[in-house]
């Protein structure tokens, strides 16, 4: 077994670094006190290759393995976890399944732009009355001719306000429950689309977050990816990619948390030195340090099945699952460090723990990644 990064790994691991260092992490405080969308920092992004990393170059992306993914992604994340979730959507859930399920035609007129960053997209699966229960799918599209007409509502849809494409779930045969979905592509400029009022979030506050409201959108039959039927397995099999990623933003997150807290410690003094010297700091940080760790090598496991195209449910889920709770346990840890300075927003403390809490929660909450990982145990 080689623990050692590859040399493209570790060039991936430095231009992600160095950017993130001097673009993202200046703008992290601000983004998140204002909720700006970060276009500047996404179209630097697309610039470096970063919205469709694992993307052939043919297609438009940086033509890396899924692990150079996962290492940009706790990148951005260490510096500011918005950015990276709106990099996270547009690789795992929207290029990734446009590679794997796309024609041709569509991989060049859709995959192309989104993989090179000059698009966005978002993913549209989750309905106000369809979060962790995904089959149930309330949105329709009927077939008419060479067409579809969409009705319905997708709610807390990540990147909705800047997407141009939306990778959409519908349900075209509601007698066949989730063997009844299928996914479209969606112009999000098309009649009929609008997106409602943007969310407040805890939060990732710069990564926008509203509903999409489809009222009698005529979408072309060649919109449609895969055969009608297919939506579902669509939706889980990119959803294992995307847990990798929200795993790689939870670790992001977490390091954050522990590398702020190693440098107050050293500095903040009490009782005659610094607070690092004091035993009780040092078993957090320790903590802290061999959970990100463990959390890492889950996620380099589950991104190296990716690669080798080997089913990765199981170990994408414990990945997202360990990372997400490592992630806020670093970020109690790190107010509880830093003292009344880690309650203020003076410090990044408090963004780190408001920024972890939705790893929990989006893209399968923890009690749905413990359903998969005990799905896949009881049948082995
Ligand atoms: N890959 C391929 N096929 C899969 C699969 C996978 N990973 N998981 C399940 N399937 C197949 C099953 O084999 C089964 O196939 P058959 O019907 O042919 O037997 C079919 O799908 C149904 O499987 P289940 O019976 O397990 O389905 P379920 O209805 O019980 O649901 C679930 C399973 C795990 C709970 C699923 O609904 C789920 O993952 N829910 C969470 C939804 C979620 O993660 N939403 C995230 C929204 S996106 C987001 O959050 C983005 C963002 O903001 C950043």
């Amino acid at each position: 077994m080689v623990f050692d990064l590859t040399e493209e790994q570790r060039m991936i691991q430095e231009m992600a670094r160095s950017f993130a260092q001097k673009e993202v992490l200046p703008k992290a405080a601000e983004l998140d006190e204002t909720g700006r969308y970060p276009g500047e920092l996404v179209q630097q992004m697309g610039e470096l290759g970063l919205m469709g990393v694992a993307v052939p170059e043919e297609y438009g992306g940086a033509g890396m393995d899924n692990i150079c993914y996962v290492i940009a992604m706790e990148e951005i994340a260490r510096a500011c976890a918005s950015s990276a979730v709106i990099m996270s959507v547009n690789n795992s859930l929207v290029c990734d399944p446009l590679l794997k399920f796309g024609t041709e035609e569509q991989k060049k007129k859709y995959l192309v732009p989104l993989a090179s960053g000059k698009k966005l997209g978002c993913f549209g699966l989750t309905e106000p009355g369809a979060g962790s229960d995904a089959g149930s799918q309330k949105t329709t599209a009927v077939r008419n001719g060479d067409h579809y007409v969409v009705n319905g509502t997708k709610n807390f849809i990540t990147n909705a306000p800047e997407a141009d494409f939306c990778i959409l779930f519908t349900m075209t045969d509601k007698e066949k429950k989730h063997k009844g979905i299928s996914t479209f592509i969606l112009d999000m400029k098309l009649p009929g689309v609008s997106v409602g009022k943007h969310e407040a979030k805890m939060g990732i506050k710069a990564s926008p977050t509203a509903s999409i409201i489809l009222e009698d959108v005529k979408l072309p039959a060649s919109c449609r990816l895969a055969n009608e039927g297919d939506g579902f397995k669509i939706a889980m099999s990119t959803l294992d990619g995307g847990r990798i990623g929200i795993a790689s933003q939870a670790i992001g997150i977490a390091r954050a948390s522990l590398e702020d807290a190693l440098s107050y410690a050293k500095e903040r003094k009490q009782f005659g030195q610094p607070i690092a010297e004091f035993q009780a700091i040092q078993w957090m940080l320790a903590d802290m340090a061999t959970e990100i760790d463990a959390a890492r090598l889950l996620a380099y496991r589950a991104a190296w099945l990716k690669d080798r195209k080997a089913r990765h449910s199981k170990e994408s889920a414990m990945a997202k699952l360990y990372a997400s709770e490592a992630a806020m346990r670093a970020a109690v840890k790190g107010i509880q460090i830093h003292g009344g300075y880690g309650y203020i927003k003076e410090y990044p403390a408090e963004r780190h723990f408001r920024d972890a809490k939705i790893t929990e929660i989006y893209e399968g909450t923890s009690e749905i990644q413990r359903l998969v990982i005990s799905s896949a145990l009881l049948k082995d």
